[in-house]
């Protein structure tokens, strides 16, 4: 599948090859083999060199993938309304929304929360990559300029919080650990070195933490040969918001599945994708700082981490749902009647965004809350909370 993938100009392939090399030196000095998630991490984070760390257009029609926010502004717009639900209910109002992309979701909440007269005290953004910090401060800039006092971008987690969190397709970016079962055993792959080329390779499990998942995980695919993945990353991810929310509700949007579906026999390659200019395949080894590198999230595990952390949760809904009970369709019915080219791009872009062929069903929300006096009703239409 993958020997279709465009060829790499020379300037890109240099930047490619000087992240392998530091990849190799990485593996060697770590005495032969690195864990999957040590490499991910390092495909998509290094400092200057990793894909997300550097400055390839990565998002939108010319970049590697599209995301909702790029799609249509009717998705931040939406989420504005599920976020004036939860601001309706506590004081003061913060949004803090993590790996914020463009920042084009970031400028779009930000103008319908000051159309409906109900802005932020803040917006807070946290970003792992000093690039897209970059693009979101310009975009900002230019957009919203009567609003950027309101944006403040940090490097750790605010104690106390009081808002609302936000998280659009960042925990499937973070690194996952890879997981080979075979005759009832499980052994941990790694990245390690043969001929100076990157080779899989097996051990035992590199993390006393992966020996519970993979227990889990047997007892769900039985004697079936599986490989797969488990997301730790996000998981403590989830587990250091629930620590900083004080009062308020955080939206997790991602695809994936309820564990049930995650680790089915019948998903026996796992949920690894490689995306390189809008094509997608399943071969991490190649591309390295080039190409995004993606794992689906397994839902149950994090709505476990929220209530171990004694966060309620509110809502598993599809993105469909989850748009459609925030008054997608009646967003869209503010084009006016006789422009005929922005009505016909929105219903478009609401097809997209709902259509279960397209992001409708892959994608999910698990909304979660701490201390709110009332159940977010929107987030309960269609709620699938029973298949976690
Ligand atoms: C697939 S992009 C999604 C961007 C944006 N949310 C959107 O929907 O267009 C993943 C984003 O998450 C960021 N990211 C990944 N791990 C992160 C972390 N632990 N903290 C903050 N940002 C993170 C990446 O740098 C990138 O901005």
């Amino acid at each position: 599948m993958t020997n279709k993938l465009p060829v790499p100009d020379p300037i890109a392939q240099q930047h490619s090859d000087q992240l392998l090399a530091s990849i190799k030196q990485k593996i060697a000095a770590a005495g032969g083999k690195i864990t999957f998630a040590e490499y991910m991490q390092h495909c998509l984070y290094l400092p200057g060199l990793g894909y997300y760390s550097a400055g390839s257009y990565k998002l939108g029609e010319q970049g590697d993938f599209t995301t909702a926010p790029e799609i249509s502004p009717l998705f931040s717009q939406t989420l504005a309304h599920h976020i004036r639900d939860v601001f309706s209910q506590i004081t003061p109002s913060n949004i803090l929304e993590f790996g914020a992309g463009s920042g084009k979701m970031a400028v779009e909440i930000l103008k319908e929360l000051d159309q409906q007269s109900c802005l932020p005290e803040h917006y807070y953004i946290i970003e792992a990559s000093a690039d897209l910090f970059q693009r979101q401060k310009i975009l900002v800039a230019e957009e919203i300029a009567h609003l950027r006092d309101r944006v403040i971008w940090l490097n750790e987690l605010p104690k106390n919080f009081i808002g609302v969190i936000l998280a659009n397709e960042v925990c499937d970016a973070m690194p996952v650990h890879s997981l080979h079962f075979q005759n009832g055993e499980v052994k941990e792959r790694y990245i390690g070195l043969e001929n100076d080329q990157l080779q899989w390779c097996e051990d035992k499990l590199s993390q006393e933490e992966l020996l519970s998942h993979a227990n889990d995980i047997q007892t769900l695919i039985g004697d079936i040969e599986v490989i797969t993945e488990v997301n730790l990353a996000s998981q403590a991810w989830l587990a250091s918001l629930s620590e900083s929310l004080q009062l308020g509700a955080i939206f997790i949007i991602d695809y994936g599945y309820p564990k049930a579906s995650y680790y089915h026999p019948q998903r026996s390659d796992g949920t690894l994708m490689c995306y390189y200019q809008h094509q997608g395949h399943s071969n991490p080894l190649i591309l390295q700082g080039l190409q995004d590198i993606t794992a689906h999230i397994d839902f149950t595990a994090l709505a476990q981490i929220a209530l171990d952390n004694g966060l309620d949760v509110d809502g598993f809904q599809s993105q469909a749902d989850f748009l459609l009970a925030g008054g997608i369709t009646e967003l869209a019915n503010r084009v006016q009647e006789n422009d005929e080219l922005s009505l016909f791009k929105q219903a478009t872009e609401i097809k997209r965004l709902t259509l279960p062929s397209e992001m409708g069903e892959t994608f999910k929300v698990l909304t979660l809350s701490r201390s709110l006096n009332h159940p977010l009703s929107k987030c309960q239409l269609a709620d699938r909370r029973y298949n976690l």
